[in-house]
């Protein structure tokens, strides 16, 4: 442990600290939920898998690492509180080359048994139609975790899912730089459903809550369902890093 109780893998990396704390509580809450009463088999989809940063060689502080804990934690609260054997599995897509052999030798080691763990090599949008088959039986969840760009348009045959929720960080500080670019309509457009010229003389807050709303509207011409969200600040600063949308 670190100062402040920050484990030692993630200082430097505060932000990445409370998007796993934040995943890792969505998800034990979420799986117990649809596991105990709607779904006989819950799917996990990691978009961006990565290993990205990772101090932990059992990827503790990873997205792999904590989702494929919670499901196995989950997977044995079920069968003991309510007699529910529920099946999970794991999808993990990584586009480069070095983390996702790290990936696939991680999950070769087979350190959660009793989880369905697959992972795939490549650009996300490009394996839609295989991802989408696979998640056709249950319950599935997907993370959508990119450094930089997020493509709506390409998570729209996810979105169109009917028994799915989703996990979407939307890298604010990133793609607020560019929103007002010319040369970057069409990603603006792709992204919030609209070409925002209009927050060319906004203050910061408004332009905030303007393009998040923007975003959530967007996300929701496909996925039928409510959304919230939290924002993620820059460690030490009033700035904002990035937006988790669910
Ligand atoms: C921010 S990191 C992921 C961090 C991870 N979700 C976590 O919380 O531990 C993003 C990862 O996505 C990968 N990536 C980038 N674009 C991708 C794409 N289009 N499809 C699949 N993986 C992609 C990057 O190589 C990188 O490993």
């Amino acid at each position: 442990m670190g100062k402040e109780g920050l484990p030692d893998d993630y200082i430097g990396r505060e932000q990445a600290y409370i998007k796993h704390k934040i995943l890792e509580s969505y998800l034990k809450r979420l799986f117990m939920i649809v596991g105990r009463s709607k779904a006989d088999v819950i799917n996990f989809v990691d978009c961006f898998a990565g290993p990205w940063q990772e101090g932990d060689k059992f990827l503790a502080d990873t997205s792999i690492g904590i989702a494929l804990k919670q499901m196995e934690s989950c997977k044995k609260q079920l069968d003991a509180t309510f007699g529910r054997n529920v099946k999970f599995r794991a999808l993990f897509i990584e586009k480069e080359e070095k983390p996702y052999t790290r990936l696939k030798t991680f999950l070769s080691e087979n350190h959660y048994p009793t989880i369905v763990a697959e992972c795939i090599h490549g650009e996300y949008a490009k394996s839609s139609e295989e991802i989408v088959n696979w998640c056709k039986e249950g319950f599935t969840f997907f993370f959508v975790d990119p450094k930089g760009w997020l493509n709506v348009s390409d998570l729209r045959p996810f979105l169109a899912i009917r028994n799915s929720e989703f996990l979407v960080n939307l890298m604010y500080d990133f793609i607020n730089r560019f929103v007002t670019q010319f040369d970057q309509k069409d990603r603006m457009s792709d992204i919030f459903g609209e070409t925002p010229d209009f927050l060319q003389d906004a203050l910061p807050e408004e332009r905030q809550s303007k393009l998040l709303t923007l975003f959530r509207k967007n996300l929701n011409k496909t996925y039928d369902g409510r959304s919230a969200f939290v924002r993620i600040e820059k460690p030490g600063h009033n700035r904002i890093l990035y937006y988790l949308v669910w």
